[in-house]
């Protein structure tokens, strides 16, 4: 009895030395931008939204972001299943569900395309979960297939594409090289277009409140002194804001944990959630 609780109380300490080191490295490291004060919106950047990974941790609260927004007029979700929380969106009349099977070719969607303004794109699994092969297609092949196919649709400014891609995309791993080659790529394919490509290299993203349980609240709060943790709605208003500053941020620019959670707190209220 004496070993476990002794075991127990090294494995806590252990823990919150791990936390503290953590949040005392994201405090120091991250943030390197800030929004300016002054900056001007563009009211017409975000009138059409299309969401990839919807259905997913990550992506729901994006879904959420953008729906609550009152200058996005439409929210195409393209999706190989539903869920209850987009059927309940669904109700607000602006979203419309996709249904989508094939993430390399998007020729089901010519005639929505044209119309897009901007992308939220958190479509994506854990290279736990499948051979590198496979991850590379989701991650690189899915995404540059998807906005080869909008900039042939479309080239037209205002249009932004937001990709999460997760911190430590930096890294030497086969998932981070993939990663870094899809902002490379995507940030190449729209130089000379009205497209904007954005990556967020996010810690961890908080499920949509519909779908956060005690553990997910508790984990964002004991990441949060370091900026290391936001909730997914807020990652999707930082990226609707960086969207409708169409005059900030180039093609291309790399945006951290810290980075987002201070363009949600731009973008306004963000004490909801
Ligand atoms: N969650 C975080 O804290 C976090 C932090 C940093 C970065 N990220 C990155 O964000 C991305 C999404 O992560 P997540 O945590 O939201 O994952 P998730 O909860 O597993 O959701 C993944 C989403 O991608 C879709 N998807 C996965 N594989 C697919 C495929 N082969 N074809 C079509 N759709 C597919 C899923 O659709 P189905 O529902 O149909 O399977 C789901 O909508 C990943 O790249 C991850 O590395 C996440």
């Amino acid at each position: 009895m004496k070993f476990l609780k002794l075991t127990a109380c090294i494995a806590l300490a252990a823990l919150a030395v791990l936390l503290l080191g953590l949040n005392t490295w994201g405090y120091f490291a991250l943030g390197k931008l800030a929004p300016d004060p002054a900056a001007a919106r563009d009211t017409g950047a975000n009138e059409v939204v299309m969401v990839f990974g919807a259905t997913g941790r990550a992506g729901g609260g994006l879904v959420v972001a953008a729906v609550e927004d009152p200058r996005v007029q439409r929210v195409y979700v393209v999706t190989r299943r539903t869920i209850p929380l987009l059927e309940e969106l669904a109700a607000s009349g602006k979203l419309e569900v996709r249904l989508h099977q094939d993430f390399t070719d998007y020729s089901d969607l010519a005639d929505i395309l044209p119309q897009v303004n901007t992308v939220l794109w958190a479509l994506g699994t854990s290279s736990l979960q499948v051979d590198e092969a496979t991850y590379t297609r989701i991650h690189v092949d899915f995404p540059l297939a998807f906005v080869e196919a909008w900039l042939a649709a479309r080239q037209e400014a205002p249009m932004a594409f937001h990709f999460i891609a997760g911190m430590g995309t930096d890294g030497d791993a086969a998932w981070a090289r993939d990663k870094r080659h899809t902002e490379s790529e995507t940030a190449r394919l729209a130089a000379g277009t009205g497209l904007r490509s954005f990556s967020y290299r996010s810690a961890y993203i908080r499920p949509a409140d519909q779908q956060s349980n005690l553990l997910h609240h508790l984990l964002q709060a004991v990441l949060a002194p370091g900026s290391l943790a936001m909730s997914s709605r807020d990652l999707g208003r930082a990226m609707l804001e960086i969207s409708a500053r169409s005059n900030e941020l180039p093609n291309g620019t790399l945006i951290d944990a810290a980075d987002s959670i201070a363009y949600a707190r731009a973008y306004g209220d963000t004490t909801a959630e």
